[in-house]
């Protein structure tokens, strides 16, 4: 493997989001911009990675602070050329080739990386630039080129008229040796359309210092797609779902229609399991083997085990499914939910901070919360804990193999012994010990002919 050093660009404001928050901390796939060239760094091998931070420094150290990367503060954004000059003092080892990335560049591929280098190492460059030949080059700047050599780089601002025709345009990336970067940067300057230091110059500078220039183009233009506009965000959002998706179809997971289902980067599924239209599996989510999820389901952060079957129109946060579990439809499992394994949350079912037990049922229209249910329990219909009293919250325990009735209100902190069974319609304030039947039923009373006595009366 080459050895090779990374500097990543991620000083800029990126003013054209038109948002707070740095551009190379919008999230694609549900990772931060930021975080996809380093992982490409990282993965082909880098030595080092040094990031270029200036707007927004402090939050973009966070976003990485559990990355292997140094970070140099650019505290004004002088242009691309100064942005990279900052790290001369960063910069371990000069005598190892330096690939320059962008933060906002998110598609970027590992195997195009090692290529890139290759190349470079191959052809003996000072440096060598990846271009790309583009159907609108518009705010790209513009490769110059006599027959096969690379002369200089031209920016849009800068360009002529005739320069602007040109559709061979400028990734951003490129690998550079050591030891040439830091001189030619000394040569650049900053008269040019944007008062800026461009890093473009070094081509030319590189010419008239008689070292080798080269160029490789690349194939995918997606790649190398700078994300400078929500628009772009979109469009590098949707491309990077579609990798998603194909790596988890090819590792055996059954995804109906790709065009409409929901996966962030992070998120694993087992293989044989099959995921329906309209589905949202965002950040933090683990779906085990055999799983079904079904149309129109959104979780969060929550481990699926296998074999599960999520019904339609589930919402599902910090929740922890067991195997074999089966929720909703229509079920909401906030966090703290444990469903135990073979556990059932069925329709119109609020979980929240509660553990159902194993092979437990809450089948229809129940809120639990707060709760502790133990294994083999019933919770009839509609049953309610009543967890909290306007200020605090309270514990309901429920223990194995008790039955609750439906349209039961359990008063918390209240416990129901195993095997007990409630009448339908109690309102449980106190304790009930095991192997109890306890019921707050007043007694019914019938009036026979009552309703016809009164319509007679009406008459
Ligand atoms: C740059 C290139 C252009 C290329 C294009 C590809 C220059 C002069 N131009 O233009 O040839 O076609 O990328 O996308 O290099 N940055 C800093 N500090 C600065 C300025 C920029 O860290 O002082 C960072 C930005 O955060 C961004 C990257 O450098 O990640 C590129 O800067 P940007 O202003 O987007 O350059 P472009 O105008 O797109
Ligand atoms: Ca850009």
């Amino acid at each position: 493997m080459i050895k090779f050093t990374t500097i990543i660009l991620a000083a800029g404001k990126g003013t054209r989001m038109k948002s707070d928050l740095p551009k190379v901390l919008h999230p694609v796939c549900g990772r931060a911009m930021i975080h996809f060239p380093i992982q490409v760094a990282e993965s082909a091998g880098a030595s080092e990675i040094i990031t270029v931070i200036g707007h927004g420094a402090e939050s973009v150290k966070d976003e990485l602070s559990d990355k292997k990367v140094s970070f140099v503060t650019q505290e004004e954004q002088l242009g691309t050329g100064h942005a990279v000059m900052v790290c001369k003092d960063a910069v371990s080892d000069k005598s190892l080739p330096i690939v320059i990335l962008c933060g906002d560049v998110p598609l970027f591929t590992k195997s195009t990386l090692e290529g890139f280098v290759q190349s470079h190492m191959t052809e003996k460059n000072s440096v060598t630039v990846l271009s790309a030949e583009v159907a609108d080059p518009n705010g790209y700047g513009r490769i110059i080129k006599d027959g096969d050599e690379i002369l200089k780089i031209v920016e849009e601002k800068d360009a002529s008229t005739e320069e602007k025709q040109i559709r061979e345009i400028n990734s951003g990336i490129y690998c550079v040796s050591g030891d040439f970067l830091f001189e030619a940067l000394d040569r650049v300057g900053n008269i040019n359309a944007q008062g800026e230091y461009y890093l473009t110059d070094i081509i030319k500078i590189g010419r008239e210092m008689g070292r080798r220039v080269g160029w490789t183009t690349i194939n995918d233009n997606l790649e190398i797609m700078g994300v400078n506009s929500r628009k772009d965000l979109a469009i590098a959002e949707k491309a990077m779902a579609q990798r998603v998706l194909d790596r988890l179809m090819l590792s055996g997971v059954t995804i109906k229609d790709p065009d409409n289902t929901y996966i962030d980067i992070d998120v694993n599924i087992g293989a044989g399991s099959v995921v329906y239209p309209q589905v949202s599996l965002e950040s933090g989510c683990s779906v085990g083997k055999d799983c079904i999820i079904e149309t129109g389901t959104v979780i969060k952060d929550s481990l699926i085990s296998d074999r599960s079957h999520i019904k339609p129109y589930c919402v599902i946060t910090g929740a922890k499914l067991g195997e074999d579990t089966t929720v909703g439809p229509f079920a909401h499992l906030r966090p703290g939910a444990v469903l135990k394994n073979a556990a059932k949350a069925g329709n119109f079912v609020e979980i929240k901070k509660a553990t159902i037990g194993e092979g437990s049922k809450v089948s229809h229209l129940s809120y639990i919360g707060d709760a502790d249910i133990g294994s083999g329990v019933n919770v009839g219909a509609g049953t309610i804990t009543c967890n909290y009293d306007g200020k605090n919250k309270f514990q309901t325990v429920i223990e194995d193999g008790a039955f609750i009735g439906s349209g039961t209100n359990l008063v918390a902190p209240v416990r129901v012994g195993s095997g007990s069974i409630i009448g339908a319609g109690s309102t449980i304030t106190k304790d009930v010990p095991p192997e109890a039947l306890s019921l707050t039923r007043t007694e019914q009373k019938t009036l026979p002919d009552w309703t016809k006595k009164k319509n007679k009366e009406a008459k």
